[in-house]
């Protein structure tokens, strides 16, 4: 995959084992590491090689403004990760992503598309906005630095065959 935009100039990739440098780049400045939520670079390596698995990635004039992983089994998908570096964030680039997640896991035949996230993560005014409703909640789940625990909610959205993909993005 990948795609244009002439304003601004995003861009979505798919992405390789080869690019895990710059994921762990935004994993590391879009994580706070009081939560607990990044993921090691050797988790993201041994996910990467798993059927049903694959990488999104983000840049804005060619440098690195987040990405998303994520695996469908089936009729199900799930996403795994969505980061985007403080720098770049609320100019849709999230947004973006996850729609690009979303249009390929219906590529691959998925029907429904879940996540889970910490409770208290603003992330959910995205997910929301995006169409998920909270399905589960598993309690305590993310333990920070600071050894406090934090709920871990499940959403979970249909997906159809519209575009999904906004304006900001051309194909
Ligand atoms: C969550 C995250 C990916 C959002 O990325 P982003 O590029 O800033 O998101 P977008 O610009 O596409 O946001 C789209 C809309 O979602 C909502 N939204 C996104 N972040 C929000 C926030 N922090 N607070 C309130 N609403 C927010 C807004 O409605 C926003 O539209 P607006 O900017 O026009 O108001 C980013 O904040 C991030 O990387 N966070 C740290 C990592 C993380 O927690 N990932 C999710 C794990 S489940």
């Amino acid at each position: 995959m990948s795609t244009q935009a002439a304003h601004p100039p995003l861009d979505l990739l798919t992405g390789t084992a080869a690019d895990l440098g710059e994921v762990m780049q935004t994993m590391d400045a879009a994580f706070e590491p009081r939560f607990g939520e990044a993921w090691t670079r050797s988790q993201c390596a041994g996910i990467l090689v798993l059927p049903g698995v694959w990488l999104v990635l983000a840049r804005i004039d060619g440098e690195p403004a987040g990405f998303a992983l994520a695996r469908s089994v089936m009729d199900e998908a799930e996403l795994l990760l969505l980061a985007v570096p403080p720098a770049q964030r609320r100019a849709g680039v999230g947004r973006a992503l996850l729609a690009a997640i979303g249009e390929e896991a219906c590529a691959r035949g998925a029907e429904r598309l879940h996540l889970e996230m910490r409770d208290g993560n603003p992330a959910l005014f995205l997910y929301r906005q995006s169409g998920f409703d909270e399905v589960g909640r598993r309690p305590r789940y993310y333990r920070g630095r600071d050894g406090r625990a934090h709920d871990a909610i499940t959403l979970a959205r249909m997906l159809t065959s519209e575009r999904l993909i906004p304006d900001i993005v051309t194909l």
